[in-house]
């Protein structure tokens, strides 16, 4: 049996951790001895959150979608915190509704944050760790990386993409001692998943999310399943015949066009999918 991974002293970054499922990683990190760089768009609940994990967390300015933010962002937790071991790409956002009501600045920018944003991370922390021969990134994507609900077209898409991207940069990389986990949990109780069905199974709570993440970084593999038991299940899925895996669907897979409620959806929604408070670092704003 292979030893588990010691997190204790460790200096971890993870992106979107002012709230939801990024805050409750940030905090157990800390409660496990890590030291941890909370990057966020919202930078004062970035410091809230930070000072609430307690002492070793640091609240950051941090938009994904720029590099030019992400590298001031990992260089200033490099610089606080003497090195760099973990990055969890957490940020995310999440339009739902029918595909043909979607509006194409909404699925632009989760393709933006999702995809493009997990992998601005590896491709500006990935380097540093191989360098190293040692370090590990965590990219939180989502069920939806297997499945794909009705109603959520692109955000399915987009994770996806995350999985995709995942597992090719570790055939890359593999033997090189850096770790890659693909975190995909099923609906967890966020701002970003208000007003969405969460069908018959149990709604998740971030700590769920969190736990999963801490297990996967003490004992290192590549795609992590929350709650646990859905990965046999997603194997079953894949393995099905169409006829069958469509039936699959239909009985374990909420139809969000049919069971979301769209109006408890809108405040997240205008909030999240705006464009970035400043897309091309020049201090100018775009809301
Ligand atoms: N909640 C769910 O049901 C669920 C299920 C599976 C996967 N996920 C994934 O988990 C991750 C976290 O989601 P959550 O549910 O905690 O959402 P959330 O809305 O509660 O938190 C997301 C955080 O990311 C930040 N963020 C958004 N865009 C950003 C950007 N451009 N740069 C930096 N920070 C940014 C937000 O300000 C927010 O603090 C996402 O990747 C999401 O897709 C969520």
């Amino acid at each position: 049996m292979r030893t588990m991974r010691e997190l204790r002293g460790l200096s971890a970054a993870v992106t979107g951790g002012a709230r939801g499922i990024g805050a409750a990683i940030a905090r157990e990190l800390v409660r496990a001895g890590a030291r941890v760089a909370i990057g966020d768009l919202d930078r004062e609940t970035a410091e809230r959150t930070a000072a609430a994990a307690g002492a070793g967390a640091i609240g950051l300015d941090l938009d994904v979608t720029s590099t030019e933010s992400f590298r001031s962002f990992l260089d200033a937790a490099e610089r606080a915190h003497g090195s760099l071991d973990v990055l969890v790409n957490n940020a995310g956002v999440m339009w739902v509704g029918p595909f043909e009501e979607e509006p194409e600045a909404a699925a632009l920018r989760q393709f933006e944050v999702n995809m493009h944003g997990t992998a601005r991370g590896m491709r500006l922390v990935l380097p540093r760790m191989l360098e190293r021969g040692s370090g590990h990134v965590v990219n939180v994507a989502s069920m939806a990386s297997k499945v794909t609900p009705a109603g959520e077209a692109t955000y399915a898409a987009s994770k996806h993409a995350v999985y995709g991207y995942s597992a090719a940069v570790r055939a890359e990389i593999e033997g090189r001692g850096v770790e890659i986990s693909v975190v995909m949990p099923a609906v967890v109780e966020t701002e970003l998943a208000r007003g969405t069905s969460h069908g018959r199974a149990r709604r998740l709570e971030p700590d769920d999310v969190a736990n999963a993440v801490l297990d996967a970084l003490r004992r290192p593999r590549f795609e992590v399943y929350v709650p646990a038991g859905l990965a046999a299940l997603s194997r079953l899925y894949a393995a099905s015949p169409p006829r069958l895996r469509d039936a699959l669907a239909r009985a374990l897979v909420p139809n969000q066009v049919r069971l979301s409620n769209r109006g408890e959806r809108a405040e997240y929604e205008r909030r999240a999918l705006a464009a970035s408070a400043d897309p091309d670092g020049t201090g100018r704003s775009a809301r």
